[in-house]
């Protein structure tokens, strides 16, 4: 094993978040395991001594701060950051409501547009219309994360 780190996982009572966490814990890390339900994540995170559940809602302040101190007040530090908590709605454009769709959008992309997130993070190449299909391609084969079209 590398270095032992200390793992802060957002969202890791399920999905992938658990099994990121215990694949953290199985390379010998410490991890600190977060979600909205705490006891949702000690079921199936378990329990281990390299392991401290707290609960974190990332729609709150109040609860990051509190779940950062409590990963430094045990394990002195954070090394790895798991960002990994989001809500997806998965189904067909047509069958999914507007208010869905219009959060994602509302929520997302002003920030992009006004430049308040660095596209470049987001975005890694722009093509115009005629390349919509070349940028799905450059997606599918990992060329590219995000390709956006400026037609
Ligand atoms: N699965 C894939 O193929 C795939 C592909 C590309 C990217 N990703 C990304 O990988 C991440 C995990 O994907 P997944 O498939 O494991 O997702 P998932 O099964 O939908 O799980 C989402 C997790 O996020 C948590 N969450 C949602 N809102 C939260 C909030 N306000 N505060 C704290 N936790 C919250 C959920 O907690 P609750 O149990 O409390 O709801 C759940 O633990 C997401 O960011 C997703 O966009 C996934």
């Amino acid at each position: 094993m590398t270095e032992k780190q200390t793992w802060f996982i957002t969202g890791a009572g399920r999905g992938m978040g658990v099994d990121i966490a215990k694949a953290a814990l199985a390379a010998g890390h410490a991890v600190v395991a977060t979600g909205r339900n705490p006891e949702a994540v000690s079921r199936v995170d378990g329990e281990a001594d390299d392991l401290l559940v707290v609960k974190l809602d990332i729609t709150s302040t109040e609860d990051a701060e509190a779940a950062v101190q409590a990963a430094v007040d045990r394990f002195g530090r954070i090394d790895v950051l798991v960002n990994n908590a989001a809500n997806f709605f998965g189904g067909f454009f047509e069958e999914l409501a507007p208010e869905q769709i219009g959060a994602y959008i509302d929520e997302m992309l002003p920030d992009i547009f006004e430049g308040r997130i660095e596209s470049g993070r987001v975005f890694d190449r722009t093509v115009g219309l005629d390349g919509v299909p070349e940028g799905y391609r450059a997606m599918a084969d990992r060329e590219s994360i995000k390709v956006m079209v400026k037609p």
